[in-house]
């Protein structure tokens, strides 16, 4: 149609068929058919108080050791902010193609930026993804610079960033104080850190058993925290290698392990792996929260997790050794950056 006059991506040009840049290799397709039922929810109403939260700090506990990933609900933020968040996501992705290329950019250091596909080209498969990423923390610093259209955009995400991110504090108290180090460990660096949104769109595909929408990846964060408009994020059970698909739940949030809380951790906990696929009826658009210690911040492991049967692990790295790592290797995000000793 007329309204996406340039720059029309293959994800959005209708196609019966998915192009050849887009086919995963047989052994890397998802092939989950029915819904999993094991992947961990955690109630997070007895959080604050004080006779219930050793059992939610439990709960949480046993996920981290587990998956590294788990879903939460009575977290606190309300249906209309999520609802707000995945509305303004789902408005962005309708604007016509040339408002959203105003943002465009391969450049990974870009606070606001905007992707048509992972790696845009530079790798020989591409996935199915378009997304808007923007610093969000502190808010003041970069609302401005965030879109312009739709004109709920900037206090829809702006509302939810802020509460999302005192949720993402809390979080990464409770699980430190699961690994036994108390709950306000990161808590000073946390606050000087930073706060990443990704808003993510997974254009119905003709063929979605063929493509991915992302690649298996670990995020480099801390914690990332998920907002799904419909099932279609699938996790990895570092165990045996099998793939859980985790349900869509009505008003729950799903959080990942960072490769930051692994390093901390020293490998107790593993950060997740995983993936995203495809829809063939509808678009899927997500919106991701990634929490983490500031720019140049390096995280290192815990001393207390450090003993003669568990030696130090990993090497201490930062947000921007990992934004420096995707430049130089001219990648984009999805990737894994974990450096062990
Ligand atoms: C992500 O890995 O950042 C997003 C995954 C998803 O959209 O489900
Ligand atoms: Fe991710």
């Amino acid at each position: 149609s007329s309204s996406f006059p340039t720059g029309k991506s293959a994800q959005e040009k209708g196609l019966s068929y998915v192009p050849g840049c887009y086919v995963v290799p047989a052994s890397q397709r998802s092939n989950l058919t029915s819904e999993t039922t094991n992947v961990p929810v955690v109630d997070l109403s007895g959080l604050h108080d004080p006779k219930e939260r050793s059992r939610v700090i439990k709960d949480i506990g046993s996920a981290c050791l587990r998956l590294g990933f788990f879903q939460i609900i009575n977290h606190g933020i309300c249906q209309s902010l999520l609802d707000g968040a995945l509305s303004s996501a789902f408005q962005f992705f309708d604007l016509p193609m040339e408002e959203r290329l105003k943002l465009k950019s391969t450049d990974v250091f870009k606070p606001v930026r905007y992707a048509t596909s992972l790696k845009d080209g530079l790798e020989k498969v591409q996935f199915w993804r378009i997304f808007l990423k923007h610093y969000a923390h502190p808010l003041k610093d970069w609302i401005e610079s965030w879109p312009k259209n739709p004109a709920n955009y900037r206090e829809n995400m702006g509302k939810y960033a802020v509460e999302l991110r005192k949720l993402a504090l809390e979080l990464t108290g409770a699980i430190t104080e699961s690994l036994g180090i108390g709950p306000a460990y990161l808590d000073n660096k946390m606050e000087e850190g930073m706060q990443v949104m990704a808003a993510n769109c997974y254009p119905a595909c003709p063929q979605p058993e063929l493509a991915l929408g992302l690649p298996p990846h670990s995020d480099y964060s801390c914690l990332t925290i998920l907002l799904q408009s419909s099932q279609g994020l699938e996790i990895m059970d570092a165990d045996d290698g099998t793939w859980l698909a985790v349900p869509k739940l009505e008003g729950a949030l799903e959080v990942h392990l960072g490769d930051h809380l692994q390093v901390l951790s020293n490998g107790l906990y593993k950060s997740v792996v995983h993936r995203a696929t495809l829809n063939g009826e509808r678009t899927r658009i997500s919106v991701a929260s990634f929490h983490s210690l500031g720019m140049d911040e390096k995280m290192e492991t815990a001393e207390e997790l450090v003993d003669e049967q568990h030696p130090k692990g990993y090497k201490a790295s930062s947000f921007r050794d990992f934004l420096k790592f995707l430049s130089a290797n001219n990648i984009g995000e999805g990737q894994s950056f974990i450096e062990t000793l």
